[in-house]
């Protein structure tokens, strides 16, 4: 029987790639997103490797389109081994004090909210079964301080919160929490984020001791390594994959 995986913002960047990079491992696809066209193209591209998958549509800022998407898996497929927990925004990168309280709940709703709201009823059904492995997606802003970032910094701070409290509370019952900590990465967010704010672009790249950005197959790599049970000994980790980026600061 095969692995299942849900990877939330899987119609995309990060999610896409990942699902595609698992696909060739034999796992099972469920792709949750908001976007029904990124989400569908998925499912398409993953079942073309071979593998079973399906797309249910969520927005994971709202808990019972959480629960109904971890309902969803249970019902078609039994079990959910692998869980990457990704769906997040960046917000307009504008500073703090500009940013306006809708914008501010909007990204603590979905980045962080919606990443809680995700391990609480995923590892659920993994503690079940026996347990099961979550990789959290967490940022450069979650292990260092950065201007013009201050509530997705707080988001994805959140995030690591979440991966080591996770495992101290269920570590002993067989549940893996990771988390990922990427630097500039070539998704189209990155790109549409770079694109409102160029200088931001020319900055971030000088700062990267490797001076480029990341790749979405680099991040899923990973994302992969940490999921399966290659990584059985890592826990609680948030690791950081930025050609040195955030360890130079
Ligand atoms: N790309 C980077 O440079 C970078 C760096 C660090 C962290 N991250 C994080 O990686 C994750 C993925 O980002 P990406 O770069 O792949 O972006 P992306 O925009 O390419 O993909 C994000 C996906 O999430 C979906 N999504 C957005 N809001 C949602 C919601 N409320 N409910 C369900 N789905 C939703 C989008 O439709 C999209 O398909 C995010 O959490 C982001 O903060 C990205």
């Amino acid at each position: 029987m095969n692995k299942v995986a849900i990877i939330t913002g899987g119609g995309s960047g990060l999610g896409q790639a990942t699902s595609v990079r698992l696909a060739k491992e034999g796992v099972d696809i469920v792709v949750v997103d908001v976007s029904e066209k990124g989400g569908n193209e998925t499912v398409e591209m993953v079942k073309a490797l071979g593998v079973e998958s399906i797309f249910i549509k969520a927005d994971v800022s709202k808990h019972e389109e959480v629960k109904n998407y971890v309902d969803q898996t249970v019902e078609r497929f039994g079990k959910i081994d692998y869980f990457f927990n990704n769906a997040g925004i960046s917000g307009s990168g504008s500073y703090f004090l500009d940013s306006s309280i809708e914008e501010i709940n909007q990204i603590v709703g979905i980045n962080l909210l919606g990443a809680l709201y995700g391990v609480r009823y995923v590892a659920e059904v993994m503690l079940k079964n026996g347990g099961g492995s979550i990789v959290n997606t967490a940022s450069s802003a979650g292990v260092i301080g950065q201007d013009s970032v201050v509530t997705y910094s707080a988001t994805k701070h959140g995030i690591v919160g979440i991966t080591k409290s996770m495992v101290a509370e269920y570590g002993k019952n067989g549940l893996r929490v990771n988390a990922i900590a990427p630097g500039p990465t070539e998704t189209p967010m990155v790109k549409a984020f770079y694109e409102a704010n160029p200088e931001m672009k020319a900055n971030a790249t000088n700062g990267i001791p490797q001076k480029r950005l990341g790749t979405p197959d680099e991040v899923a790599e990973l994302v992969t390594f940490l999921l399966t049970s290659k990584a059985e000994y890592i826990n609680g980790e948030t690791i950081r994959i930025d050609g040195g980026f955030t360890n130079t600061k």
